[in-house]
């Protein structure tokens, strides 16, 4: 399959961005980015610690910038894993709009508190309960539904959810 554009994977925390990704670059043969691993590797910290040390403002500045230059960048094959709250800041949305082939990964609310809840890793669950992750999620499904396909996840096993887009990939070349 020759790709015209990058792939985007975008969703709430926990929603499996990152596990997709890597499976559905592999099956594609091409590169995958983790931009929440990218930024760790840039600031030489783990998320947690950049949230706690430098706070989330100068978390989401290094987010912003960081999927920006991917998305800017001459390279096209890719899969690129944004973390959760990266599709609510405007320039990132048309960015992805401009540069990419973009996918939601939607789940029931459940599931994604189910997972999310005893991870340490996300710092900006920590403390809430579930009503408040819930609302967290509805806010920004607004945003995320602003993607280009969304992938109803929940019943499905990875690797249906892959090829799922997969066949979304596959239509969109012959249309384009
Ligand atoms: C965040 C999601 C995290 C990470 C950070 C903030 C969010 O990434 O970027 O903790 O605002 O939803 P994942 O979506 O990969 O967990």
């Amino acid at each position: 399959m020759k790709l015209k554009k990058k792939i985007v994977l975008i969703g709430m925390m926990g929603s499996g961005k990152s596990t997709i990704g890597v499976l559905l670059s592999k099956k594609m043969n091409i590169k995958f980015i983790d931009v929440d691993s990218k930024i760790e590797i840039i600031e030489k910290q783990k998320i947690s610690q950049i949230f706690k040390l430098k706070g989330e403002k100068y978390f989401r500045a290094i987010e912003v910038k960081t999927i920006l230059s991917l998305l800017d960048s001459r390279e096209k094959e890719f899969v690129l894993s944004l973390g959760g709250g990266s599709f609510l800041d405007e320039k990132v949305r048309k960015n992805v709009k401009n540069n990419s082939i973009s996918f939601w990964l939607n789940w029931k609310p459940s599931t994604i508190i189910k997972r999310i809840k005893k991870s340490s890793k996300r710092p900006l669950i920590q403390g809430l309960d579930d009503k408040e992750i819930e609302k967290m999620m509805l806010d920004r499904n607004k945003y995320y539904a602003k993607s280009n396909f969304k992938i109803d996840c929940e019943n499905h096993k990875k690797n249906e959810i892959v090829d799922k887009i997969i066949l979304i990939l596959r239509k969109n070349e012959i249309k384009s």
